[in-house]
């Protein structure tokens, strides 16, 4: 079994990198800094005792020819993918009115079309082969409006209208197409993002214990061994993913209220 993950040298992509690597399949990383998938990769193989089949390549999932050219060299390497995670992402907290475009368009470029330039390459393949799971890393912040994240919420709810068409276009074909989205999540993310996250988001969200990223990959996980269409996480996630047009009106006069005091 060939797993692709993209994002895979950190985070949430390099705790399902290590399970995928735990279970014998093998894995593949994708990401645009060499010297941490340098890092992930020899990290997996240590954790195996040198037994673990690890390949990795630096790529823009910003960029398709550099996303395909990645693809090409995973599968030469390990053959034909069979499960691909698409966890590549980024997140630049900041007022639209105040950020600047080229920060806004990147999170857009990461965050969606980075996802359908790693999945066009693969699809066709498993299409033709009868077999494949695809995995899309969203987020919470996909069901909700949240201030100072309109590139990213825009991003990953954009995720959510690719995976269910993509979903419905590939029944029959032995292909499933699941997204998940995680909530804060304990990761070199977060860490960054908490730095400028403003008051006013922290409000909406609540201050929630970040979940540790091998919890999120162990559940990521086992909604791909399902063909999950969905993978929530928490109640509250999935009561926002299910019924998020009936709550928002009411998030949003609790979110006025609290903001004038
Ligand atoms: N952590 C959270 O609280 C949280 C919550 C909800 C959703 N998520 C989502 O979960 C996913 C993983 O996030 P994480 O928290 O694990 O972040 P992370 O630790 O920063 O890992 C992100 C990974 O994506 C790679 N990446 C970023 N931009 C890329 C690009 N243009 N092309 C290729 N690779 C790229 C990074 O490597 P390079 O920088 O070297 O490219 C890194 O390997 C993201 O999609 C994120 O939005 C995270």
């Amino acid at each position: 079994m060939h797993v692709v993950v993209t994002g895979g040298s950190s985070g949430i992509g390099l705790e399902v990198a290590r399970i995928y690597a735990r279970r014998g399949a093998s894995v593949s990383l994708i990401a645009r800094n060499l010297d941490r998938l340098d890092a992930a990769r020899r990290q997996i193989e240590q954790a195996s005792g040198g037994k673990a089949k690890v390949f990795s390549v630096a790529a823009d999932a910003a960029i398709p020819v550099e996303i395909s050219a990645a693809i090409e060299a995973c599968e030469a390497a390990h053959g034909p993918c069979d499960i691909l995670v698409a966890s590549a992402g980024i997140v630049e907290p900041g007022w639209f009115h105040e950020q600047a475009p080229d920060l806004f368009d990147a999170q857009w470029q990461t965050n969606f079309v980075g996802v359908a330039n790693v999945v066009r390459p693969v699809y066709s393949g498993m299409r033709r082969r009868g077999q494949g799971r695809i995995m899309i890393v969203s987020s919470a912040a996909a069901f909700i409006g949240i201030p100072a994240y309109s590139a990213y919420c825009g991003s990953k709810s954009a995720l959510v209208g690719f995976a269910d068409a993509l979903r419905l276009e590939a029944t029959g074909t032995g292909v499933s197409v699941g997204i998940c989205f995680p909530p804060d999540t304990d990761t070199p993310q977060l860490s960054r993002e908490l730095k400028s996250r403003p008051k006013e988001a922290e409000l909406l969200m609540g201050r929630i214990r970040p979940r540790p990223a091998e919890e999120i990959a162990e559940k990521t996980v086992a909604g791909i061994d399902r063909r999950s269409a969905h993978v929530y996480f928490t109640a509250s996630i999935a009561a926002l993913g299910l019924f998020g047009p009936l709550a928002r009106p009411f998030i949003e006069i609790w979110y006025r209220l609290k903001s004038r005091r």
